[in-house]
């Protein structure tokens, strides 16, 4: 038996990709840029086995048996990965032998964040690690078949996805900008919102807005190609608050997207608005953006922060959104904020607009990562080919 494990990290948008130009091999109709997130607060963990005694391909998410062979998605990656290894040539094992799958997320899949993302570019990456394929950027156009956003999470630090031009998607690829160290103190507070309403997916929802929507055709042909060129820049010259603006407006232009889209789709709910309301008071309040917003499709929302201003804008969210839990390990997740900071409050503009209690489920505060690694053997998540017990 022949076995890999690796994780993968998640990643989060500044400009969004919305509206695909092909369904089937995920080919967008704009670029997109996003930032990787560190894998110690989120991350996808896979173990691929092979081996010549399985007698079917069978995989286990978070520990229950999924769908494989007709799962389309599933098994594009497998073959664009299969076809990969064999044009590298000097396998090990036969490619006809079955595969066992298990994968973990380390963070709640029904929060809504990113989990297909992480998910599908940790499967491609540990595929690649057990047929000895090196990193490469067609990895990224396989990722992509996947889950449109999984190709960005083959990279870590900024990474942009190119639409391409071509029919075949060959040119659709995820490109590194900068790595995780050119702007190592990019923090981020995720707000977990209290929510119930059924959502319509990403997939669905971006589906019917490039069938009903006017506006999403200028966004991709106007709007989004002079964003990216922006952002660029500003991600370069570390320039914080070109890069809250043009992240702030693009969130908010994918929600009005997802509104013009008939019937449409409505992804930020109260909360969501009294978050961002929340961030414009507290820039204004401290005299300077400190703090920006990003919506995906759900309520949750994503304050991009520099880390020296993480425990200010964090005791400013304690006073705006008040928790009876506010002070537990369970509420505020992820990296460590030194507690005495908590203290030192900017209120102004902000106490006015304290929210009803209990309105966030939980905060995760984590920062910029770097791209998917491969784990030791003891790491596996298979154990002779079946899954830990849960
Ligand atoms: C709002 O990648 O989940 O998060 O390609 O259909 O699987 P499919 O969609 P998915 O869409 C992500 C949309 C988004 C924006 C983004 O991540 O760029």
């Amino acid at each position: 038996m022949y076995s890999a494990t690796c994780e993968a990290p998640v990643n989060m948008a500044l400009v969004k990709y919305w509206g695909k130009r092909n369904e089937e091999l995920i080919l967008p109709i704009n670029d997109s840029i996003s930032m990787t997130l560190d894998a110690n607060e989120m991350s996808a963990k896979t173990t691929v086995a092979a081996s010549e005694s399985f007698k079917q391909n069978r995989m286990w998410l978070n520990g229950e048996v999924v769908p494989f062979e007709d799962n389309a998605r599933l098994m594009r990656c497998l073959e664009g990965v299969q076809r990969l290894a064999l044009a590298n040539g000097g396998l090990k094992f036969p490619l006809s032998w079955k595969l066992h799958i298990a994968s973990y997320n380390n963070f709640p899949t029904a929060a809504g964040l990113a989990s297909s993302a992480a998910g599908y570019a940790c499967l491609v990456y540990t595929l690649a690690r057990l047929y000895e394929i090196p990193m490469n950027e067609q990895l990224t156009t396989i990722a992509r078949q996947g889950s449109g956003s999984a190709c960005r999470s083959l990279h870590g630090g900024f990474v942009q996805w190119h639409r391409g031009i071509e029919d075949d998607g060959s040119d659709s690829i995820a490109e590194q900008l900068v790595t995780a160290e050119h702007w190592p103190n990019m923090h981020m507070l995720i707000l977990v919102v209290n929510d119930a309403r059924k959502k319509t997916g990403s997939t669905k929802g971006m589906q019917s807005a490039v069938e009903t929507s006017a506006l999403i055709q200028h966004r991709a042909t106007t709007i989004v190609p002079q964003r990216i060129k922006e952002l660029r820049t500003a991600i370069q010259a570390r320039d914080f608050k070109t890069f809250a603006e043009l992240t702030m407006r693009d969130s908010n232009q994918l929600h009005a997207i997802a509104l013009d889209t008939y019937p449409p789709c409505i992804y930020m709910n109260d909360v969501s608005h009294a978050i961002v309301n929340f961030v414009h008071d507290y820039n204004e309040s401290v005299g300077e953006v400190k703090a920006a917003y990003t919506f995906d499709a759900g309520p949750n929302g994503c304050l991009y922060v520099l880390a020296e201003n993480v425990a200010p804008l964090l005791a400013a969210i304690q006073v705006a959104f008040p928790n009876d839990a506010q002070q537990s390990v369970e509420y505020l997740k992820g990296i460590p904020v030194p507690p005495i900071e908590l203290k030192k409050v900017a209120t102004n503009g902000i106490a006015e607009h304290v929210n009803p209690k209990n309105l966030l489920k939980y905060i995760i505060h984590t920062k910029i990562g770097d791209g998917p690694r491969q784990l030791s053997d003891e790491k596996s998540l298979l154990i002779d080919g079946l899954p830990l017990p849960k």
